[in-house]
């Protein structure tokens, strides 16, 4: 395509923002390749970027406002008196009757690239069961079968991926026949990506003909929502509530009868679950309130001397992590769409593979430029009102997220199988444990099989006498 008015019109555009690099390969393009970057090029937001990339790319990103903050108020794993008692019983109540009624739907979140674990594929794609190796959405999948059944009702399941990994999910679940589910009651749909930015603020190039984007974040879900149609089919469904979880959780409680019914005994919009922090600098989020409001602080941003502030009992008074596990209200992620409420992006410096101005591909050893993503956390505050219930870690929160060592595959397994011993444990089954404690076998509990430690009392003929070194797979 030679030279037009039009591409003339987009270079100069694009050189009043410092992005006339963009056309460097321009005259080698095909006609096709040219259509196609022209038509990227003409769907950025030029002067939004050039504000970004002032204040998060290459401006020093502003240091967090100094607001007065305070540990955030929760609700304990189990009822400390008669009267929090009293609640707890009528919330699990109420969350067993909003699920019953098909009132409450799950949303994963599975648009990440999941660089730090290194497996090529949708990370719900990673086998994780001890025994049967099941993939993380085949357990995710189960679950929801299973609760389905408990409470007689129709449990959708949106699921959000991105445009990198969008078309391999699909073909996965077509491929594994949507382990079992009804196809109508699965809804996968795409978030949106932001470009990715060099150091110095110039978008990168992906190829001669494509601009270097990734998935814009958890937090955008709630755009992705509205936009793919999710909110409106669950509108049509009569969904109030979604249980939201990451992809890389297979602990998670899905459907969790006492998060749903506090939520709404409460009358919240968005709330959370939370574990007591290892240690003052643990990273994960953390619980505070912000003028009144629940936020999360992230690790990085909490001081010192606040995040080693300890209570007389010895407690830190920051004690609560997030741990991205949320209930949030139809009617609220509608609300922040049609209000145009945007999530804040944050950056991150990661190793981006470009295209240099001489036409070569380079892999970066090192960090080299800018991805933007919002955090689905920085609705919280946006909620009237947001609950936090406490939960115990190793029952639903073993996320994996590295190839070795923390939060690896190998140590999920463990908490899988600990897990999984406990609930046995509780119904009165011996199982063998070596002298450092940790189980002497190998354990799995399908989610058809027991859904909490709850299940297994009724289930106990069924369970086999487990010596040391069995491998016992209940289902
Ligand atoms: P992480 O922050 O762990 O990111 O996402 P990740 O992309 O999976 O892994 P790394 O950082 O590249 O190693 C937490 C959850 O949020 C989802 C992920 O799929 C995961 O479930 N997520 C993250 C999205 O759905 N979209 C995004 O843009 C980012």
């Amino acid at each position: 395509m030679p030279e037009t008015t039009a591409t003339e019109g987009v270079r100069k555009l694009l050189a009043e923002h410092r992005q006339e690099h963009l056309l460097t390969f321009w005259p080698q393009l095909r006609e096709d390749q040219q259509g196609s970057l022209l038509a990227q090029v003409q769907e950025l937001d030029l002067p939004t970027i050039r504000d970004w990339v002032e204040h998060l790319v290459t401006g020093q990103p502003q240091p967090p406002i100094q607001h007065d903050f305070v540990p955030a108020p929760s609700y304990p794993p189990q009822p400390r008196d008669a009267s929090e008692e009293r609640k707890y019983v009528q919330a699990i109540e109420l969350g067993t009757q909003r699920i019953s009624q098909g009132k409450v739907a799950a949303l994963t979140v599975a648009g990440g690239q999941g660089t730090r674990l290194g497996f090529d594929g949708p990370k719900g794609s990673f086998s994780i069961s001890p025994i049967r190796k099941k993939t993380l959405f085949r357990i995710f999948a189960e679950t929801i079968a299973a609760v389905s059944r408990r409470y007689g009702a129709v449990c959708p399941w949106y699921v959000m991926t991105s445009p990198l990994n969008h078309e391999q999910t699909l073909a996965i679940f077509k491929a594994d026949d949507f382990y079992g589910l009804d196809p109508r009651n699965v809804l996968i749909f795409q978030q949106g990506t932001l470009p990715n930015f060099s150091l110095d603020g110039r978008i990168l190039l992906a190829e001669k003909d494509q601009i270097a984007r990734s998935p814009d974040g958890h937090g955008g879900c709630i755009r992705a929502l509205a936009r793919s149609g999710a909110l409106a089919d669950m509108k049509k469904r009569g969904v109030e509530y979604l249980t939201y979880w990451q992809v890389d959780n297979p602990l998670v409680r899905l459907f969790d009868p006492l998060f749903v019914g506090l939520h709404v005994l409460d009358g919240a919009q968005m709330s959370s679950k939370a574990v007591i922090k290892n240690g003052p600098k643990e990273k994960v989020g953390n619980f505070c309130l912000v003028d009144g409001k629940v936020t999360v602080i992230e690790y990085s941003d909490l001081p010192d001397e606040l995040a080693g502030k300890r209570r007389p009992d010895g407690s830190l008074a920051f004690q609560l992590g997030s741990i991205a596990i949320h209930i949030i209200n139809r009617t609220f992620v509608e609300h922040l769409n049609t209000k145009g409420h945007t999530l804040p992006l944050h950056r991150a410096v990661k190793k981006i593979p470009y295209i240099d101005p001489q036409g070569r591909r380079v892999e970066p050893k090192e960090p080299n430029g800018v991805k933007l993503e919002s955090f689905i956390f920085d609705a919280i505050p946006l909620a009237e009102r947001s609950i936090i219930l406490e939960i115990v870690r190793g029952e639903q929160f073993a996320p994996v997220k590295n190839a070795t060592g923390e939060d690896s595959a190998e140590a999920t397994h463990r908490m899988m199988i600990e897990r999984a011993a406990v609930w046995l444990e509780s119904a009165g089954v011996k199982v063998p444990r070596k002298p450092d404690g940790s189980p002497d076998c190998i354990l799995e509990i399908a989610p058809s099989f027991a859904l909490d430690a709850e299940d297994i009392p009724a289930k106990r003929d069924q369970i086999p006498p487990i010596k040391p070194g069995d491998e016992v797979y209940l289902a």
